[in-house]
């Protein structure tokens, strides 16, 4: 049985878990979350494989303060006022990713932002205390269920894939963190939450944008990630290959070539975590060399498959 009330020696265990690429299901104040090493992608590969998610969604990186935030993301003049109203909390603020953060390209579906937050939850506060890791979290369910707020909803969808899941009781909000955009000239809600668009802007003097204001109150929920840009390398992308032409660069996969001058082979096993945890830091990689084209070599339509290829084709059809 994965659940464990978390008393102090069960929360060190699961930090020196989590620091070893384990991943752990937590109470936050909002929802139970899946987390992981927010700087290890093979750990946050596992969370998208444990969720069965069918698309890599950028993930909120929970940290213990505002002062580790300041070293992952910029956090300038009016981030910090939110910070102040609204941390710890269940606020999330999307930042300019620091260049030389060492925060996985998978946690953040290699965008040059980051999703952060500073929880409001003992459990998740010595877990992250334990762990001397950022910890990037999704909610704790099977992808396409709802949100758990009791370890036994975690059980219940992700038990037979688990080996801990930290109780700490049903969560107090029940709702996922309300997320902002805070990269840009006017702050936007990306998803409603706890704290309202109201509340932010008491706190910030002047409106925000709300692309969804009409969604917050009505039945259909806003869809995660339908607000969101995605990655796309500079360079053009072009999909099943079956091998690159003599200026192109070439991801490659399993029996494909091997890692060489303007190649990546993304798991020479045909391990599909091992290439979800490699595929941003190597469109990166490749995409910097300056070629024109990136060919990519077929990957196949199962597991992690699906995120992969879901993510391959965005970046093919460009920005
Ligand atoms: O309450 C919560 O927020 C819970 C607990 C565990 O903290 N977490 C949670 O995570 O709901 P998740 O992965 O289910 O939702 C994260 C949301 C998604 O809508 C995602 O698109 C957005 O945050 N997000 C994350 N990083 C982003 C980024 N760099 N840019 C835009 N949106 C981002
Ligand atoms: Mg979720």
């Amino acid at each position: 049985m994965p659940v464990f009330a978390a008393t102090p020696e069960i929360i060190a265990e699961a930090g020196r878990f989590l620091a070893q690429a384990g991943i752990v299901a937590f109470p936050t104040e909002t929802v139970y979350g899946l987390g992981a090493d927010a700087t290890n992608d093979l750990a946050v590969a596992a969370v998208f494989s444990a969720k069965r998610r069918p698309v890599f969604n950028p993930l909120i990186v929970h940290v213990p303060a505002l002062a580790i935030a300041e070293r992952l993301a910029r956090v300038d003049e009016r981030a910090r006022t939110l910070a102040a109203a609204f941390w710890p909390g269940p606020f999330t603020m999307v930042l300019p990713r620091l260049s030389g953060s060492y925060i996985s390209d998978l946690a953040t579906a290699g965008l040059d932002t980051v999703a952060l937050r500073v929880p409001a939850h003992p459990i998740a506060h010595a877990l992250m205390l334990a762990a001397r890791k950022p910890i990037a979290a999704p909610s704790a369910n099977r992808s396409g269920h709802v949100s758990p707020t009791t370890a036994q909803h975690v059980e219940a969808d992700l038990g037979d894939v688990l080996h801990m899941i930290l109780d700490g009781g049903p969560t107090e909000v029940g709702l996922e963190s309300t997320v902002v955009d805070a990269t840009g000239a006017r702050v936007r809600l990306l998803r409603p939450g706890a704290v309202t668009a109201e509340e932010i802007e008491a706190v910030l003097g002047v409106p925000i944008d709300r692309p969804h204001a009409g969604d917050v109150d009505s039945e259909k929920p806003v869809s995660p990630g339908q607000l969101i840009s995605h990655y796309a390398p500079r360079a053009r992308v072009r999909l099943d290959a079956a091998t690159a032409l003599p200026d192109e660069a070439l991801l490659s996969f399993g029996d494909g070539p091997a890692t060489g001058a303007n190649i990546i082979n993304l798991s020479p096993q045909g391990n599909l975590l091992e290439a979800a945890a490699n595929l941003f830091a190597s469109l990166r990689r490749l995409d910097a060399t300056g070629v024109a084209t990136i060919a990519v070599m077929r990957i196949p339509e199962t597991g992690l498959g699906d995120a992969i290829n879901d993510r391959l084709r965005r970046a093919a059809a460009g920005r």
